[in-house]
């Protein structure tokens, strides 16, 4: 009697359990102008954020963060190869704890769009693919190869069932409302003949088999087969048009910036230019849009792809890489979005009427029965125009959208920016000075002399050999030389034909040079004069990975290591002859003797004596530092200086903060002082940092840090440098300024710290550019700064109002708008 009351309540409770679930699960989907949620159109604002790119501490901030600037939604890929590191052995711990990572954004009220890819470039180690992947017989990437289908298919259901069982897509209540199979397949397709077809169409019947309940996205793809929806990529979408009448015009990945490699410079996209492309997009009909990145953060240890991708990936995104607003672009966009979220009704169900203004000078009405929405788009790249649109006058810059919620009042402008600049700069406390510990690479001594871990017939391919658990490859041999070799009585040289990102040589036991790729051409040929001995002579060559190709067709089988002919090539006059060791046997020793005995961590094999605190060696190279230090207080981020080493990795407390290479600089041509914002961006546009270090600071989480006590940084130094100016600092903002324009407000702030002066003021029609502002032709009679500092100086934050009556009146500047240009000190 008893057990029957039980399972009659069991069962009503089961039916009231998937009552509350079924009442709360969002209805997805989509028709040809919008995605809908429960029926209606929406205009949806995405912003990516890789959940292993910052810590798990982080993400709280950095989806509030993105809530505060207007998204709807975080997007963000699945990285296979960090979550699958060897097959069928799965890692969701720290930063890969994906799960985690949507709940914060489910408890943070935003909604997720779920890449899974399981490709997914995004310059990334390998595009995600792990490379026992690649290392299994018969394997062929992103083509109809049941190996490779069977792995993605394994991978993807995984996902997917993980998600469904923490009720994580929205028809089950949760937040993800949309997913992705593939990534810019349609890039690459004809590459793969009759088969990329085959491909993508068992991708989208794989996908679908899934029953996610929510629309699966392909993006890059046009004709993506159905139900798939195809969505455009780029710095500019306006153009596009989906090829598949049923698809809404879809933006997934709008970059706000562009990604570093060693010796590149600092890319550097404004906020109007990025404005101005989100303008366009919803100008000319699109309704979802994703930023890529919003939020760039690290490449922490061995994630970055390549070759050559830095440890920052930064990507002068909206949030900076430590997670501060990178300003004015991530609240010159907040305003975008908020004008754009009052059309939503009209921008997804109103009727489209465009007009032509003339001089390239367009305007769109989106007419509902409530109400008109407009834009007036300047596409021309110099000419500023005064059009009249509906009987008044408005003043749209070039290369700019106006943004007109009632079709009477401009509310927005994409290139008038009312947001202040923050330049952040680290902080000017004294750094404390390290005492640093050394030991050498013990394997040297051995390897020098030849012995390995296997032993081969010819050259291998580093990954196929490491599966790409480790940087670093010997490859080594013996050439037998008596004084009968015609090489003899030569000058003779080492000539190394070598795909490998860093190539370092020795003969002998002796260290011949290094060579790695500067200006982008990814093979080389290695060559320097050496000395060789009667009898046996070893030759080691040392071939180091900078991270693995991320895209391209067959990019899988991209040549990694040393590829060859190797050869000793002895000239004697004008004649050359060549000796081509290739064939040799050659033997193999994967990694370093230090990584495999963790000399980064606390569980390091041997002990502490092995360090020696004595005759701290620079320049040398292979050499391993450790050195003890206290967290900077506070809670701003924390950064560390390499200036003075050479190349390398960082480990914090035993948690790798990536590869350094301080002293790959940028070359000194291409930089400008300011960008034009207008014209159109590509990546190469507006550089910074000429002539510099492409990465002299990198991130070290809080997270990694013990608060009290010691903490311990160790380096691997494998080019040579000198440890003795590391040193760790915040980052802080340095210079806050603003140039704002009439009848608009500006919002000032140091961030945490009060306002404490102002360094300059001027309202008319100021010159120069933060940090240098000067005074015009023209300014108002009041006392600007006085004016300024009366409402900020001592506070958090203030808004001032720009406006005559505030500055000064009867100006007549030679502008269509006066502007106020301030600095603040902090
Ligand atoms: C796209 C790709 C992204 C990322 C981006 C450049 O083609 O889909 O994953 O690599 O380029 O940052």
């Amino acid at each position: 009697m008893k057990m029957k009351h039980f399972t009659y309540f069991l069962s009503l409770f089961l039916i009231l359990i998937t009552f509350i679930f079924s009442a709360n699960s969002t209805i997805v989907s989509h028709d040809d102008r919008a995605i809908t949620i429960n029926g209606q159109r929406r205009i949806l604002i995405s912003g990516s954020v890789h959940y292993p790119r910052s810590t798990a501490d982080m993400w709280p901030d950095l989806i509030n963060k993105a809530k505060d600037g207007g998204l709807d939604a975080i997007e963000t890929y699945v990285f296979w190869n960090a979550h699958e590191p060897e097959r069928r052995q799965y890692d969701f711990s720290g930063n890969l704890d994906l799960v985690r990572f949507i709940k914060t954004i489910q408890g943070a009220g935003l909604y997720s769009v779920l890449r899974i890819g399981p490709y997914v470039c995004a310059e990334w180690n390998y595009g995600g693919f792990p490379v026992w992947l690649h290392n299994m017989p018969n394997m062929k990437f992103r083509t109809v190869n049941p190996s490779f289908m069977n792995e993605m298919q394994n991978f993807t259901t995984k996902i997917v069932e993980m998600m469904k069982q923490e009720k994580l897509f929205a028809s089950q209540g949760g937040p993800i409302i949309l997913a992705q199979i593939e990534n810019e397949y349609g890039n690459v397709i004809s590459s793969y003949g009759a088969e990329g077809k085959a491909y993508i169409d068992w991708c989208a019947n794989m996908a679908n088999s899934l029953d996610i309940g929510v629309p699966w996205l392909m993006c890059q793809q046009p004709n993506a087969p159905q139900p798939m929806i195809e969505t455009c990529n780029g710095f500019y979408c306006d153009q596009y048009e989906p090829t598949n009448s049923s698809s809404p015009k879809m933006w997934t990945e709008n970059w706000t910036g562009w990604f570093k490699n060693w010796g590149g410079k600092h890319p550097y996209r404004t906020a109007e230019d990025l404005a101005y492309s989100v303008a366009r997009f919803f100008q000319t009909g699109g309704t979802f849009q994703n930023y890529y990145m919003y939020h760039g953060g690290t490449n922490f240890g061995r994630v970055a792809g390549g070759p050559y991708i830095t440890t920052s990936y930064d990507y002068h995104a909206p949030l900076d890489e430590f997670g501060n607003l990178n300003q004015p672009k991530w609240g010159h966009l907040k305003q975008l979005h908020t004008v754009l979220k009052s059309m939503e009704k009209s921008l997804t169900y109103g009727n489209i009427s465009r007009i032509d203004l003339g001089n390239s000078i367009k305007a769109t009405v989106y007419t509902t029965n409530e109400g008109s929405s407009c834009f007036i788009g300047n596409v021309n790249e110099t000419a500023d125009a005064l059009v009249n649109f509906q009987g008044k006058n408005y003043n749209v810059p070039a290369w700019s959208v106006s943004v007109l919620p009632d079709c009477k009042k401009e509310a927005y402008n994409t290139a008038k920016v009312n947001t202040q600049t923050s330049i952040m700069t680290e902080d000017s406390k004294k750094p404390e000075e390290l005492e640093w510990t050394w030991r050498s690479e013990a394997a040297q001594k051995p390897i020098l002399k030849g012995s390995g871990d296997l032993i081969a017939k010819g050259l291998v391919d580093q990954k196929d050999v490491t599966n790409d658990a480790t940087d670093y490859l010997w490859y080594m041999t013996r050439v037998h030389l008596d004084k009968k070799d015609p090489l003899w009585s030569r000058n003779m040289s080492l000539r190394v034909h070598s795909n490998a990102h860093v190539l370092h040589a020795y003969v002998n036991g002796k260290y011949v040079g290094n060579q790695f790729v500067k200006n982008g051409k990814f093979d080389y040929r290695f060559e320097k004069k050496v000395n060789l001995v009667h009898g046996n002579n070893h030759i080691s060559l040392l071939s180091v990975s900078v991270g693995l190709q991320n895209y391209g067709p067959f990019f899988e089988n991209g040549p990694t290591g040393i590829k060859g002919p190797v050869s000793l090539v002895g000239y004697k006059g004008e004649e050359t002859i060549e000796k081509d060791i290739s064939e040799h046997q050659w033997d193999y020793k994967i990694g370093l003797n230090g990584y495999k005995n963790k000399l980064f961590s606390k569980k390091s094999v041997g002990h502490d004596l092995k360090w020696a605190a004595e005759k701290l060696p620079t320049g040398r190279m292979l050499t391993w530092y450790k050195a003890k230090f206290k967290a900077p207080l506070g809670k701003d981020p924390v950064i560390v200086d390499f200036n003075g080493l050479g190349k390398g990795e960082a480990w914090i407390n035993g948690k790798s903060i990536g590869r350094y290479w301080p002293t790959f600089t940028s070359s000194d041509d291409g930089c400008k002082d300011e960008c034009d914002y207008r014209g159109t961006y590509g990546s190469d546009k507006c550089n910074f940092m000429c002539g510099k270090p492409t990465q002299r600071w990198y991130h070290v989480p809080r997270s990694f840090l013990n608060k009290s006590g010691h903490n311990t940084i160790t380096l691997f130094e494998e080019m040579g440098g000198n440890p003795s100016m590391v040193n760790f600092k915040t980052v802080v903002i340095g210079t806050v300024c603003a140039r704002a324009h009439e009848h608009n407000k500006v919002e000032l702030s140091c961030h945490d710290r009060p306002i404490s002066a102002v360094k300059f003021a001027s309202f008319g029609n100021p010159v120069g550019h933060c940090g240098s502002f000067a005074v015009g032709t023209c300014q108002g009679d009041k006392d600007a700064a006085k004016t300024v500092a009366k409402e900020c100086v001592g506070k958090l934050n203030c808004t001032i109002n720009v406006s005559s009556h505030k500055f000064g009146s009867a100006l007549d500047c030679g502008v269509p708008e006066k502007k106020l240009a301030v600095e603040i000190e902090c």
